[in-house]
């Protein structure tokens, strides 16, 4: 059965088709651009040409002029209102519009607000911004020299462009392991800056009521209730005077995460002109100017025993971070879930030191379909397992099947902190390794390789550590990170479930319906699902980092079992029995041991609202509600094995064939599972194959097209072949774990060391990402470091 076809409607978990695909295949999604309100005018930004220059002055009197212009907003308009810095997710500050310099190409310098979209653009023209370029930071590694221009002179005494140092594990412990190992293998590798490049681009409307004060804003948030308290505490708005709508999204992946300064600027277009304002980027403004992910300079170091048996890890990192510190992650953790960099393994020690620096690129640091760095962590410890392989002559599986964690050792605390909560490891891989028919293709390829001809396998394992997080050591900008759900169950015994999370197309509408199906027994096509907006949801963080089955789920969960709890007392007193005769059975409450004594769900819901004489604890209906504060993170892990072929004459790549075995604990609904690995699968093979956001010597960005910037297809994707084991979260009350991006964070992985197990015969240890037909060709030459 494919995902297009009717299926009946499980009661609870299994296979469903989305609810919300009725109004997505037939164009009825309503994204941001489809919102016009009467008299709604348009709004533009003016960007920066130079990635580093001075602001010597700004004259908009030509654009004012424009007949259909109705306000240019400035720097200085802003500053007047004590609006033109804002903060970002990691306690720095960033310009809306810029005042004193442009830091990045692309930086935001000025706004027109008009009466169509075509004027306001066209008034961009008639702003003269003069400039003084300065020369710019382009290279991370060089961000601290001594002679680097300073980029964030705004900050008071600021002198360099340091702006963080993170370090985590057991320093000495670590360099003790290094000094007694037998084998220490090391390696430098850059994750590349990459964009999560949504297919809906980041737009708001604001729309500011002069009578009663309330500020409606429509905006691509994957964030609601954070998006309004932040505007509150900016813009020193009553916070309950402010609503945000998050309606359909096209996609996040962490880029809808942060507040950009055209949804700053479209809210004062508003304020000033007393009309709703509408601004929408196009794909150039996304690509330049809203957050970025990974961009690590990374070197790490594996230390083993010479018959593979890993010790230790030590690792350096300098982070790239932009123009402003904009990363997005819980505050105490500036390089966000790096930490987990010790992977899947037991190893005896560990270390990491991250260094986060400004350069004039824009800035961000999000979590693009990854758990706040993880990605990063991951593709590190796999490149090292691999390298070590490498230098000792041994199979990788091999290494990473003596190396993994045994099911006994969990939960598991990591070298660097981590409570790992569940796993069964050696099972994944080992399914992974059969599934690919892993001992056939070795074969295969040795009798390739004699006639010269060139193919890779690539296996990686990863473990993931998502649902941040728990209240008592993550939030983000001072709010903690509980989750809140609220269940109302109507009189008929149909439900409506508000949530906090806010779907960007992950089907929440159907899997959290089906989550109230499992505990209640009501069908999920009798459960609306209501999220993205704050006057209709209670406060929670929003979507990002695989946070929402987790966090949300649990809150879900726990809010339907309350409500079942409810009803039961209600049924006890329409059966009148005791409360502890009653059992329960998947939609209705029986007597025990006369099961035809019973009351269904539907029943009692009805009762409750009627003239039943309701019993102690129940004030008059069954609605409940959860704030979740999760306990710990969920873990879900997968062994992944990629087979390429690779042309030697171009340097192609043909990945030919690709398995993930995936455990996010219990499944909800597969197929969604299943949608969820294939994106994340393609995110992989498009960061490994082709992705990179490409800077010259004077900071002018390269991939403001999806000419230059490139998204895989069908073409370069094979037909993924998904396995899975399930290993339940022991904490959460459902047993699911995350899944939404651990296919972007394990694929990447393996994909490279599959293309650098292709090109061993010219003696390659490592290749940088992206391995395009150029990288693979110089890497063949003996040049694999993208510099
Ligand atoms: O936070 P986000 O929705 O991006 O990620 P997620 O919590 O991993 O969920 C992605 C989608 O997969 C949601 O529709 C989940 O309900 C669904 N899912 C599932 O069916 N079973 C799981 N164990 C985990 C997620």
């Amino acid at each position: 059965m494919t995902a297009t076809e009717e299926r009946p409607t499980p009661m609870g978990y299994g296979p469903m088709n989305r609810k919300e695909d009725a109004r997505f295949v037939r164009g009825h999604g309503n994204y941001v651009d489809d919102i016009v309100l009467p008299g709604m005018l348009h709004g533009a930004v003016l960007r920066s040409p130079y990635a580093h220059a001075r602001i010597l002055s700004v004259d908009t009197s030509a654009a004012q002029a424009h007949p259909k212009v109705r306000a240019v907003i400035t720097g200085e308009t802003l500053a007047g209102l004590n609006l033109a810095w804002m903060p970002t997710l990691s306690h720095d500050v960033q310009a809306v519009l810029a005042t004193d310099k442009v830091r990045f190409q692309g930086q935001e310098v000025a706004f027109v607000v008009a009466e169509d979209r075509y004027s306001a653009r066209d008034a961009l023209e008639l702003i003269d911004v003069d400039y003084e370029p300065l020369p710019p930071v382009v290279d991370a590694r060089k961000a601290l020299d001594a002679d680097a221009p300073v980029i964030r002179d705004d900050l008071e005494g600021r002198t360099d462009n340091h702006i963080f140092d993170w370090e985590t594990g057991d320093k000495a412990a670590t360099d003790d392991v290094f000094d007694r190992a037998e084998v220490v293998a090391a390696q430098d590798m850059l994750y590349p800056r990459v964009h999560p490049a949504p297919m809906e681009t980041c737009g708001a409307v604001a729309d500011l009521d002069k009578i009663t004060g309330k500020l409606t804003v429509y905006t691509t948030t994957q964030a609601p209730h954070a998006h309004r308290t932040v505007y509150a505490m900016v813009a020193g708005l009553p916070e309950h005077k402010i609503r945000i709508v998050s309606p359909d999204i096209g996609g996040g992946f962490g880029n809808k995460v942060g507040i950009y300064p055209g949804y700053v600027c479209a809210i004062v277009g508003s304020i000033v002109t007393g009309k709703p304002v509408k601004w929408m980027e196009d794909r150039s403004e996304n690509l330049m100017s809203t957050s970025f992910a990974r961009d690590y300079h990374m070197r790490g170091e594996i230390a083993a025993t010479r018959d593979g048996k890993i010790l230790g890890l030590r690792v350096k990192v300098i982070a790239d971070h932009g123009a402003f510190n904009g990363t997005a992650q819980p505050t105490k953790f500036p390089a966000g879930f790096f930490g987990v960099f010790t992977g899947s393994y037991d190893l005896q020690a560990a270390h990491c030191e991250v260094t986060g620096v400004y350069t004039n690129k824009a800035p961000g640091g999000v979590a693009y379909a990854c758990s706040f760095r993880i990605t990063e962590a991951v593709y590190l410890v796999e490149r090292l397992v691999d390298v070590l392989a490498y230098d000792l002559g041994v199979d990788p599986a091999q290494l990473r099947m003596r190396n993994l964690l045994r099911p006994e050792q969990f939960p598991y605390e990591s070298k660097t902190g981590w409570e790992y909560d569940s796993g069964d490891y050696p099972k994944a891989l080992r399914l992974a390794l059969e599934q690919v028919g892993y001992e056939e293709l070795r074969v295969e390829q040795a009798a390739k390789r004699d006639r010269g001809e060139l193919m890779g396998i690539g296996v990686s394992f990863f473990t993931e550590a998502v649902g941040a997080g728990p209240r008592k050591h993550m939030d983000i900008l001072g709010l903690g990170m509980a989750d809140g759900a609220e269940l109302r169950v109507h009189p008929t015994g149909k439900a409506v479930l508000r949530l906090s999370c806010q779907t960007q197309g992950q089907g929440h509408e159907t899997t959290f319906a089906q989550i109230v199906a499992e505990e209640l027994g009501i069908s999920p096509d009798d459960i609306d699902v209501v999220h993205g907006d704050t006057d209709q949801t209670p406060f929670g963080l929003g979507t990002y980092g695989s946070r929402s089955t987790p966090v949300s789920g649990a809150a879900t969960a726990v809010a339907a079992r309350r409500v079942r709890e409810r009803a039961k007392l209600v049924a006890s007193a329409m059966l009148e029995v005791s409360p502890d005769d009653l059992e329960w059975e998947k939609g209705r409450w029986f007597v025990k041991g006369d099961p035809a004594a019973s009351k269904t769900i539907s029943e009692i819901a009805l009762a409750a609202h009627a003239d039943l004489e309701l019993p102690e604890g129940v004030e008059g209906h069954l609605d409940a509600a959860c704030v979740y504060n999760p306990p710990n993170l969920t873990y879900p892990f997968g062994a992944y094995v990629c087979v390429v072929d690779v042309d030697a004459e171009t340097g192609q790549v043909k990945v030919r064939k690709f398995v993930a075995v995936d455990d996010c604990g219990v499944r909800i609904n597969p197929i969604i599972v299943e949608g969820q690995v294939h994106g994340g699968l393609a995110d992989g093979v498009g960061m490994a194959l082709m992705q990179v956001m490409a800077f010259d010597e004077d900071g002018n960005h390269l991939g403001g097209s999806f000419m230059d910037y490139l998204l895989p297809t069908s073409m370069e994707c094979p037909s993924w072949e998904l396995g899975e084991t399930v290993t339940p979260s022991p904490h959460h009350p459902i047993g699911a774990k995350g899944i939404g991006e651990s296919a972007t964070v394990g694929s990447p992985a393996a994909v490279v060391n599959a293309v650098v197990d292709a090109l061993r015969p010219y003696g390659v240890r490592h290749a940088d990402m992206p391995l395009t037909p150029a990288a693979v060709w110089r890497a063949a030459q003996g040049d694999p470091i993208r510099t």
